[in-house]
């Protein structure tokens, strides 16, 4: 499976470039940070902890715009800020450039040299845990699938969208090995189609019998189908549990809890957000309406009010749990969050 972001021997950071997906296989090459900033807006580089392990990969390059350590600070600073603004909802890019202005803040280092040293040290462990986490989480919520399980998964959240196999996705890729008979069903997920283009693209490379909807059709084949679990991933999940993820996941909590089917989150620990009270508090980032408005490059519309936003929040009373590295958390809350987190 091609990598989703690494950096090579001449620090360059290499980019699949996932909108051209899954026909083109096309890498970004760059050292320059801005450039990595562009990937994160344009969805080329895309999915939280994949766009955490982005952040860090651009904050290591920031730092390699400097010649002297003089008003570094300061310049720095402003530039790992730049690099957190680039999408406002998955909590895992500020989670990860906050550790680089850490490094910066406590003058972690010697010399320029040293900084640039650290700062590079520092991007590749982000891309090793965010690694490893993938696996454990692939462990954990492998033991609640059984054998012919119906799967149903939304957006994206395999190899593409992490270092490793996968939350979500990694779950039902680590269960597809062991047990028998499992069938994903996957929406589409509009408007960008993470559905139908990257993990229909990913179960087939992993032997996966996986179905595509569209997600209108949820409800339908939850109850045609006879779905047994939905599982998703999540872009923030707020310190009482509410779950920002992909437009679409709230109306798959809602109709799982009237078929009175489990909905599980997979996602890491660099996901949970304790400095947000609520889903109220998280920023939900609202794009561009000509992702709606054009299909195939085409205008489908000359209409005006269109919206667009590319999340939506499932409140954590409508989560069975949450598939972490460190465990499952039931029927999750404030301080069952806290005690994992801690
Ligand atoms: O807009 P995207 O494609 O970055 O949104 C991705 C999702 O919503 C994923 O479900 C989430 O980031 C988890 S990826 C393991």
């Amino acid at each position: 499976m091609s990598k989703t972001i690494n950096i090579n021997n001449k620090k360059e950071v290499i980019i699949l470039d996932q909108r051209l997906l899954p026909f083109k296989v096309k890498y970004i090459r760059t050292k320059d940070y801005k450039t990595v900033i562009k990937a994160i807006k344009n969805l080329s580089v895309r999915g939280a902890p994949a766009i955490g392990v982005a952040g860090a990969f651009a904050a290591y390059l920031a730092s390699e715009k400097f010649k002297t350590l003089n008003n570094i600070d300061k310049l720095l600073e402003k530039k790992l800020n730049e690099i957190i603004l680039a999408r406002p909802t998955a909590v895992n890019l500020q989670w990860a450039v906050k550790r680089f202005l850490k490094i910066l803040k406590n003058k972690e280092f010697k010399s320029l040299l040293d900084l640039k040293g650290k700062f590079l040290k520092e991007s590749k462990k982000i891309y090793n845990e965010e690694k490893n986490v993938s696996e454990l989480i692939s462990k954990n919520g492998s033991r609640l699938i059984k054998n012919n399980d119906n799967i149903l998964t939304h957006c994206n959240t395999g190899a593409l969208a992490t270092t490793g196999i996968g939350t979500a996705f990694g779950i039902i890729n680590k269960s597809n090995k062991i047990k028998k008979n499992i069938n994903l069903f996957a929406t589409e997920t509009r408007p960008l189609n993470q559905g139908s283009r990257l993990t229909t693209w990913e179960a087939r490379k992993n032997n996966i019998k996986c179905f595509l909807i569209t997600d209108s059709m949820a409800a339908h084949i939850i109850k045609t189908e006879k779905i047994n679990i939905i599982i998703v991933g999540a872009d923030r999940i707020a310190s009482n549990g509410d779950t920002a993820n992909k437009i679409g996941t709230y109306q798959l909590a809602i109709s799982a809890l009237y078929h009175q089917i489990p909905f599980y989150v997979a996602a890491p620990l660099s996901t949970f957000d304790l400095d947000t009270k609520n889903g109220q508090e998280i920023v939900i980032e609202e794009r561009s309406s000509n992702e709606i408005i054009f299909l195939n490059n085409e205008k489908i519309t000359n209409h005006k009010n269109v919206k667009n936003p590319a999340f939506d929040i499932t409140p954590s009373n409508l989560i069975t749990g949450i598939i972490t590295e460190k465990g499952i958390i039931y029927k999750p809350n404030k301080s069952k969050i806290k005690k994992i987190l801690t």
